[in-house]
């Protein structure tokens, strides 16, 4: 018998039963009323969040930063005292170059070598792609750390029946904070598939390392921490610096907006919505995160409190952290009875 023109041959009775495996239809879900929410399409790269999620509260809402503080941040360098600290820095410089190996840095457009994380100064600027980019690759691996340390201390918690003297709670608000960044800028800057590659290939050798090495030496890993947390120092800052010098131009015109993400979770007032109280607030998250982690660098990891949680208002603690580019020292925070 003859098909009409158009019309597909019927499938074997195999092939039909294959078919409908891998492309079975959807079954109907019969949602109440209530329930009943659009979900947003698909694109290739993006999920797009509902309404009734994007308003939730925040995990972790920020207080937001006074400006003398923010102001006051500047790049530093905490001097390795210990053969850990030597190693720490040692892996800290290696992160650095692939970075600028994957962010396509030029020799040109490097800094002083003899003082990476101080000097800001190049012959050439990043442009404004290239900051997003060198952004969204440090803040993709800046947000892994303290969930790592947080998972652990939390499982170290459970398994030995212990408390975990505060630490817990500041961990995995840093990763939170972190992850923050990143959505922030992800909103002004789609990876290709390239990048993708990278970021995703970057995290399993990253957590899996940080888990780990977490085990054999958190001391070393939070000094680490506070390593990468200067290079975010400095790369926040030089960026300022060449916003300030007209060089992102795109980023200081007038109809520039920066994405609501950022206005919410900051609480970043009318006036202060601009590229560059972004930047500023985003390098005050990461001089809180230098001392902190070179505060928890300086004490005693299984028995010494997190001296970041002692009050109510935890972002006090914050500015004293942010304040205190090599942490504070063990004898400042524990009180000899
Ligand atoms: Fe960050
Ligand atoms: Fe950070």
């Amino acid at each position: 018998m003859s098909r009409p023109i158009g019309a597909s041959r019927p499938l074997p009775l195999w092939a039909s039963a294959a078919h409908r495996a891998v492309f079975r239809p959807r079954r109907h879900v019969h949602l109440r009323q209530d329930t009943v929410t659009v979900v947003p399409k698909r694109s290739a790269h993006t999920v797009e969040q509902p309404e009734f999620i994007r308003g939730l509260p925040l995990t972790w809402p920020h207080e937001g930063w006074r400006e003398n503080i923010v102001l006051e941040v500047t790049p530093s360098h905490r001097k390795p005292r210990t053969a850990g600290d030597r190693f720490a820095w040692g892996v800290t410089r290696i992160c650095r170059w692939a970075m600028d190996l994957v962010t396509g840095m030029g020799p040109e457009q490097k800094v002083d070598g003899k003082h990476p994380t101080t000097a800001t100064i190049a012959i050439k600027p990043l442009t404004e792609s290239q900051w997003l980019v060198r952004f969204i690759f440090l803040e993709s691996i800046a947000g892994v750390p303290g969930m790592v340390a947080g998972t652990l201390r939390h499982l170290h918690s459970i398994r030995r029946l212990k408390h975990d003297q505060g630490w817990i709670k500041t961990l995995l608000e840093e990763s939170y904070n972190e992850r923050m960044h990143l959505l922030t800028f992800l909103d002004m800057y789609k990876p290709g598939w390239l990048m993708r590659c990278i970021i995703f290939a970057a995290q399993g050798v990253f957590y899996n390392t940080m888990f780990f090495s977490y085990l054999v030496s958190p001391r070393v890993c939070h000094r680490f921490v506070g390593y990468l947390e200067e290079e975010a120092v400095h790369t926040y800052t030089r960026c300022l610096q060449e916003m300030d010098s007209g060089s992102l131009p795109g980023w200081a015109a007038p109809g520039f907006k920066i994405p609501d993400i950022a206005v919410q979770y900051w609480g970043l007032q009318e006036g202060r919505r601009t590229m560059r109280y972004l930047i500023l607030s985003i390098r005050a998250d990461e001089a809180s995160h230098r001392g902190v982690n070179h505060t928890l660098g300086n004490l005693d990891q299984g028995s010494d409190p997190n001296p970041f949680v002692q009050e109510s208002s935890h972002f006090r603690h914050m500015e004293l952290a942010a304040t205190r580019p090599a942490g504070l020292e063990r004898g400042e925070t524990i009180r000899s009875e």
